[in-house]
């Protein structure tokens, strides 16, 4: 992969990667030495991992996301839980395991959509089967989508199993007949969340559609009071539940699920450590952890596995999330949003928020308003552009070429090889612009946005 760091004097808003400064490569070294500086640990770190994950990081795991999402460390059993090598491979592991282009009818995929994933499923199998559906302003067109269901089931009427090959007999004993992509918290790159009552809505849909919604849930630990006024340090905010959850509530007898939740301690840690985990029914982490690449490699992020645990048990990466990436990305937020006020909103532009999202915000000693206030969080926000302005690649391309600022734009986030996402992005996002907060610092992201400033100003010399 060549460099995609910003040289020279560019400023990089597309980039969503954490900033150097941000790895707590101190934590990982001490995790390291840790690791290292015992035969017994180091041996086990050496070999190959068990394909379900390094059990004391599965147990830390569970630990960490029944805190987390529960503010329980028992809630989430160990068995519901597995290691993989990052999100997008975990992707692509749960296309390998649980859906068969000869049988699996459609992708789904919330549009505008995190583009990385739309090469996943083709390599999977599933050129042209992707398909978009519009993301509202409570995280998906719920209306849109049961309609595309239905129709697409009654094409397929009469000839579902007709040449399909992952069957119970070939060892597959659950394909799903459609695969919903969303990443409902934080979105990437809308920056939305979806509420409550759609994903209580998108989990019955997918329980009545034999439906499996994989969900992104890499952006769920990295949120903070939208209005820097309520920030207090130390405060928390309380995480939507994820889909994994409202699936076990509404249908606690499934063997496998309709939801599975992928996330990744790549934006918690960093991206190099090619670490994550998947949350969703024993019976389907045990089948997912099983591909045949980790029967014969074992688990893919073994050795990092046991810094990662090391990490959690000494309780370092939850300060580290706490003390550092939460004020750091807060305080560059802030300065995000103020710059777009300051120099984008006079000219018409607007910072896309979809219905707001409220939480409750609580420091550690149980202090912070009873009320819920409203949240903001990860790595993205998305602003739409006036009318005027219809050549967004284009106004992309006279950022880089003259003012050394690269921005996402929104074509970028069609869904590959849909027509109808193509044409819909036309009318919608198509006039959108993805920014990205956790590379740059304050001063760079305030410059970013007025060379921004500078490039619409000069539209209509592009
Ligand atoms: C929604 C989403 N999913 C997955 C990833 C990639 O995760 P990983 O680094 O764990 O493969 C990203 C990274 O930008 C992302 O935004």
């Amino acid at each position: 992969m060549t460099s995609l760091l910003p040289t020279g004097k560019q400023i990089n808003l597309q980039l969503g990667w954490p900033s150097p400064s941000l790895f707590p490569s101190e934590d990982l070294n001490a995790a390291a030495s840790s690791v290292f500086s015992s035969f017994d640990v180091a041996s086990s770190a050496l070999v190959y991992g068990p394909s379900r994950g390094y059990v004391p990081l599965r147990s830390q795991m569970a630990k960490f996301l029944g805190s987390m999402y529960h503010g329980n460390p028992e809630a989430i059993e160990e068995s519901r839980v597995c290691i993989a090598g990052g999100a997008s491979q975990n992707l692509s592991n749960t296309l390998l395991r649980f859906a068969d282009p000869s049988y699996t009818r459609r992708i789904w995929m919330v549009e505008p959509t995190y583009f990385l994933a739309c090469p996943v499923f083709e390599d999977c199998g599933f050129i042209g089967k992707m398909r978009g559906v519009p993301e509202d302003d409570e995280g998906i067109d719920l209306g849109f989508l049961e309609r595309a269901l239905a129709e697409t089931e009654a094409e397929y009427a009469g000839k579902c199993e007709e040449g399909r090959l992952k069957t119970p007999a070939n060892g597959y004993e659950k394909i799903y007949k459609h695969i919903i992509y969303v990443v409902p918290t934080f979105s990437n790159p809308s920056g939305k969340t979806m509420s409550l009552e759609h994903r209580y809505s998108l989990v019955r849909l997918a329980i009545k559609y034999d439906a499996l919604v994989i969900s992104d849930d890499v952006y769920d630990f990295l949120s903070w009071p939208h209005e820097q006024e309520n920030y207090i340090e130390g405060g928390k905010l309380e995480i939507s539940p994820t889909l994994v959850d409202i699936n076990r509530e509404l249908d606690p007898e499934s063997k496998w699920g309709n939801t599975m939740s992928n996330g990744s301690f790549s934006k918690i840690i960093a991206p190099g450590a090619r670490v994550s985990w998947a949350m969703g029914t024993p019976a389907f982490v045990s089948f997912l952890a099983t591909t045949g690449a980790s029967i014969s490699g074992g688990n893919p992020g073994h050795l990092s596995s046991t810094f990662v645990e090391n990490m959690l048990s000494s309780g370092a990466l939850q300060t580290h999330i706490e003390k550092k990436l939460i004020p750091t990305y807060s305080s560059r937020y802030y300065a995000m949003v103020k710059a777009i006020e300051e120099y984008l909103e006079p000219l018409g532009v607007k910072v896309i928020t979809g219905q707001p999202y409220h939480s409750h915000y609580r420091t550690s000693d149980g202090g912070g308003s009873a009320a819920k206030i409203q949240a903001a969080g990860g790595f993205f926000l998305s602003i739409s552009l006036p009318s005027t302005y219809q050549d967004v690649p284009g106004l992309a391309k006279a950022a880089l070429e003259k003012e050394e600022l690269k921005i996402a734009y929104g074509k970028m986030f069609e869904v590959k090889g849909d027509a109808g996402s193509k044409e819909r992005s036309k009318t919608s996002f198509g006039n959108s612009i993805r920014l990205c907060w956790s590379f740059h610092e304050e001063e760079a992201i305030k410059e970013g946005i007025m060379r921004l400033r500078s490039v619409l100003l000069s539209y209509d010399k592009i």
